[in-house]
């Protein structure tokens, strides 16, 4: 609770009471005044509450001096209540802090210590030793926060953990790279999690990578995850944005299955798929920049992977990690329903780009049967896909358009050129802005955030119908429900389940 009055804060905890089960009141983020008054605020709440007053070295508000902290510490403690519901259930006394007299009184009252340990700069090399020291009794909680700066600290942190299993504690990897350990704090073996209500402006994150109070709750279902529960994720860098765990969170709610799905950013794949071993991690979808450097990492693969050379999905079998690549299958149906058909013989094609997502493409294309011609920037590139295939190739100029006229039943867009966040100043957003559509092509463009690029815009203006990369991005992820479960997903959840964040 980090608003600036005990009184918001009730009322921030009234409105997310369903999603919480413990309140922090944060009285470093209190107004001064309000600071003096905490004594009564657990017993307004309802629910066991931690007192802390975060210094602001630890990344706190606290500006004042140690005696003035421990005189609001105690403050807190004052008047203690037989019964514990009117106390503070916990409070949180920094390793540092050395005051006998108030773990005594908290003691006596059965307000319990949480013994903590921050470090908003990065994570320690010896967090395990200090784990284990840092209790003063055996009653204590001992809680570790540190900041990852990169996977190796979330690694670092979490095989801490389990050097020290059996023993009650929190611990907390903060920022970016660590987000997943507020979702997975069981796997994690920490005993709590701490987030925030985000979507109240006057009541900002206590630290940098919470998750929402609702999101955690509804979206990850944070209260069922336990030892059980198997846990997936989606692999990448930066990862700022994903609609996965939407999607697999939903329908894993809908089959009552003890699973969760979570985001993996990660600036190492070797450093991450330790903690993939750790976590017990049974499937992940790799997504921007890791769909080629995983395959080294593979145990074995499917011929899609070798023959396309990206691969998107990852599952944990007995034998070790199985790469297959849904979005060539995810490709194939989507454009095989817009079309009604169920094969591309007889149909003359033209994709336009040569990079990963081509090759998945293409790929698809020969096995169902399609005369394919290649376009793209760098013409080299465009040679080398089309080569094994002995498909025709060109680049995205006026004689590589002129190839066009034989290939256009059918034109296939998959270079990012037209995606919202690319080229944001930049006219080259239509990657074939040379080709004059006439009406009769079915056109398919893999972006699907706008919904219509620049590219399907002007096909769609010409009288084409067209479709985007939405409903390949829904298929190649039921692929990977089927991948990562074994069972067949399911049709009567379809359109029912979307992705977030589109
Ligand atoms: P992806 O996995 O999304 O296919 P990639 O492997 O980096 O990404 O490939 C990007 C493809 O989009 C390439 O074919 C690239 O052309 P170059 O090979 O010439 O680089 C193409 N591409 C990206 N931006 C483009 C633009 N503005 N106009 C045309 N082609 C573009």
């Amino acid at each position: 609770m980090t608003a600036k009055t005990l009184g918001r804060n009730l009322e921030i905890l009234e409105k997310y009471r369903k999603y919480a089960d413990m309140a922090e009141l944060r009285v470093d983020c209190l107004d001064p005044d309000e600071r003096l008054l905490i004594r009564r605020f657990p017993e307004q709440t309802g629910v066991p509450v931690i007192l802390a007053i975060r210094r602001d070295i630890d990344g706190g508000r606290f500006i004042g001096g140690e005696g003035a902290r421990i005189s609001l510490m105690a403050r807190g403690l004052a008047y203690a209540e037989t019964d514990r519901r009117r106390n503070f259930a916990y409070l949180d006394i920094e390793e540092d802090l050395n005051v006998p007299s108030l773990e005594e009184a908290a003691r006596t009252f059965g307000t319990r210590i949480i013994r903590s340990y921050h470090n908003i700069k990065g994570t320690d090399a010896d967090l395990s030793a200090r784990i284990r020291s840092m209790r003063r009794s055996g009653d204590e909680i001992v809680k570790v926060s540190v900041t990852s700066n990169s996977t190796r600290d979330v690694l670092n942190l979490l095989c801490a953990g389990k050097e020290c299993e059996g023993q009650e504690k929190i611990l907390i990897s903060m920022g970016h790279h660590g987000v997943y350990s507020r979702i997975l704090a069981e796997q994690f073996g920490s005993l709590l999690s701490y987030s925030s209500a985000l979507s109240e402006t006057d009541a900002p994150a206590a630290a940098p990578g919470q998750i929402e109070v609702r999101e955690l709750a509804s979206l990850y279902h944070f209260r069922s995850i336990n030892k059980n529960t198997k846990v997936y994720g989606v692999l990448g860098y930066p990862l700022k944005a994903t609609g996965s765990p939407h999607f697999f969170n939903t329908v894993f709610e809908m089959e009552g299955n003890n699973a969760v799905y979570v985001p993996f950013p990660a600036d190492s794949i070797t450093d991450f798929m330790e903690i993939a071993k750790e976590l017990n991690v049974e499937g992940i979808s790799v997504t921007v920049p890791y769909k080629e450097a995983i395959i080294p990492l593979l145990d074995f693969q499917s011929e899609g992977v070798r023959t396309i050379g990206a691969c998107n999905t990852l599952t944990l079998t007995p034998q070790g990690w199985l790469g297959t690549n849904t979005d060539a299958n995810g490709f194939s149906d989507s454009l095989l329903a817009f079309l009604s058909k169920s094969n591309f013989k007889r149909q003359r094609i033209t994709v336009i780009g040569a990079g990963g997502a081509a090759r998945a493409v293409v790929f698809e294309l020969h096995r169902l049967g399609a005369k394919v011609l290649i376009l793209n920037r760098t013409v080299h590139k465009a040679r080398r896909l089309a080569a094994p295939y002995k498909f025709a190739w060109g680049g995205l100029d006026e004689q590589g358009i002129e190839k066009m006229e034989k290939y256009r039943d059918i034109i296939i867009q998959t270079t990012p050129a037209g995606m919202e966040g690319i080229n944001p100043n930049d006219t080259a957003d239509d990657p074939a802005a040379m080709y004059n559509f006439s009406g009769r092509e079915e056109v398919m463009d893999l972006v699907y955030k706008p919904k219509l690029t620049t590219f399907l815009k002007r096909a769609s203006n010409a009288g084409c119908n067209v479709q985007n990369g939405y409903d390949m991005l829904i298929r190649q992820a039921r692929y990977q429900y089927t991948q990562f479960t074994g069972k067949e997903f399911p049709e009567h959840f379809f359109s029912r389940v979307q992705f977030g964040e589109i």
